[in-house]
């Protein structure tokens, strides 16, 4: 054997050498204690339905996925699941947990989906979701939350589906989804919000679907929407609105954006209808019912034809008056210059009598 040939297989032991101990180091892995089902291939344990009351201490630490769905679970600790460290999707829907405790997520650096929906949470601390910076999906559906508080989502840089539908929320505080600007999907149907104040939405520029469908608005402020430059989808759907202002869509500064307003409490007088014909016409948004306010030849008497036609003679007397202010002026300048054109005459020529 050559020198350089010694060295070639000396390098490839150097390769293989770290292989090695990561094979051994799985095969030890099968020397895990689970409380659960768990299983290894798919890195996941199944926890589901097991009446547990707490967090089972014993998981494999190569989890990733951790389903802990349909049990007796009331409060998170803090560093709750410091033993299951790579945790991708975490379920802890259908418990009865009403606290989430300070850093209760805490070193789940990798998690990208956390489900808590049909929990008791009826308020969240600034410090719930510290450490959950790669999560993408947070569902916190059916819960018992009333507000929305500015220092709920402060840790949530990647988030980009939050689920807060069925809940009995009626507030929303200024910026409250502050620092979410990664935030593509609200769902806040079925709650009981009544106004959308200016400034709720701030920041959230790439938000593309927000469903405040079943709530009981009633009001929405101008310039409310007008930071969702991304937006494609607003459901409007049963709500208590009996009129909108034309500016408050217009302000909606986007390439295309669908808006659904049925089932309100439209009061259609003229100028409502006058809005919904206006916002038709803006290129840019598409109502899913033109018709909503606006009457069909059919029906029998349609008051804004009234109103029209009053507008109309309104404007034609206006512009008679006008104009016949105009020409009696003419005519009256017309006089005084034949008059002056006259005495200059005469005084040039003398007089024949
Ligand atoms: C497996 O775990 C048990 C108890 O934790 C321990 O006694 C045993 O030595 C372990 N076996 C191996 C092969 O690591
Ligand atoms: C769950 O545990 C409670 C006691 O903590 C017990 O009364 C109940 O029967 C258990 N339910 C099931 C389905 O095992
Ligand atoms: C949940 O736990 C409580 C006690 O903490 C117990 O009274 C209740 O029966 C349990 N519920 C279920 C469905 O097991
Ligand atoms: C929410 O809270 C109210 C009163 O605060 C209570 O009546 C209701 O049962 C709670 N809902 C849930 C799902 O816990
Ligand atoms: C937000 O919630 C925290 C803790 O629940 C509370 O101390 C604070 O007063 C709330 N802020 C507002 C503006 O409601
Ligand atoms: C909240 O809204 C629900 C429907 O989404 C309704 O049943 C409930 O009565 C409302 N609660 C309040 C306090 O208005
Ligand atoms: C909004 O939520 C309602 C009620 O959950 C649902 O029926 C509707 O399809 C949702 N709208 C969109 C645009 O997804
Ligand atoms: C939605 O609105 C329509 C029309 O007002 C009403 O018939 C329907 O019951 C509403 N749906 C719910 C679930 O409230």
């Amino acid at each position: 054997m050559t020198d350089t040939k010694l060295r070639t297989s000396r390098m490839h032991l150097l390769f293989i050498l770290p292989l090695v101990l990561e094979v051994q180091s799985i095969s030890m892995n099968h020397n895990f204690t689970c409380d659960c089902s768990c299983h290894m291939e798919l890195k996941s344990a199944d926890c589901a339905n097991s009446n547990f009351t707490r967090l089972p201490i014993a998981l494999p630490p190569f989890t990733e996925q951790l389903d802990l769905s349909c049990n007796n679970l009331s409060t998170i600790q803090p560093r709750a699941f410091q033993t299951t460290r790579r945790l991708r999707v975490l379920f802890l829907n259908d418990n009865a947990i009403y606290m989430l405790a300070d850093g209760a997520f805490y070193l789940l650096e990798d998690l990208l989906r956390l489900d808590l929906s049909r929990n008791r949470i009826s308020s969240l601390s600034e410090g719930f979701s510290q450490g959950l910076s790669s999560l993408r999906d947070l569902s916190l559906a059916e819960n018992n939350l009333t507000s929305l508080n500015s220092s709920y989502f402060v840790h949530l840089d990647a988030l980009q589906r939050l689920d807060l539908s069925h809940n009995s929320i009626e507030t929303i505080g200024m910026r409250a989804f502050g620092s979410m600007s990664t935030l593509r999907q609200i769902k806040l149907d079925w709650n009981n919000i009544t106004v959308l104040k200016n400034g709720i939405f701030s920041m959230l520029r790439n938000l593309e679907v927000l469903n405040l469908s079943f709530n009981q608005i009633y009001r929405l402020d101008v310039g409310v929407l007008s930071p969702l430059t991304s937006l494609a989808l607003l459901d409007l759907n049963n709500n208590s609105f009996t009129t909108i202002e034309f500016m408050t869509f217009l302000s909606l500064n986007t390439y295309s954006t669908h808006i659904l307003l049925q089932n309100n409490n439209w009061e259609c007088v003229c100028d409502l209808q006058r809005v919904f014909r206006k916002l038709c016409n803006v290129k840019r948004l598409f109502l899913d019912d033109c018709e909503i306010c606006i009457q069909k030849p059919s029906d029998e008497l349609d008051p804004c034809i009234g109103e029209m036609v009053t507008v109309l003679v309104i404007t034609i007397t206006v512009i008679i008056t006008v104009v016949a202010a105009i020409v009696m002026a003419e005519k009256k300048r017309g006089k005084k210059n034949k008059e002056k054109h006259w005495t200059e005459a005469s005084e040039l020529m003398p007089a024949n009598e």
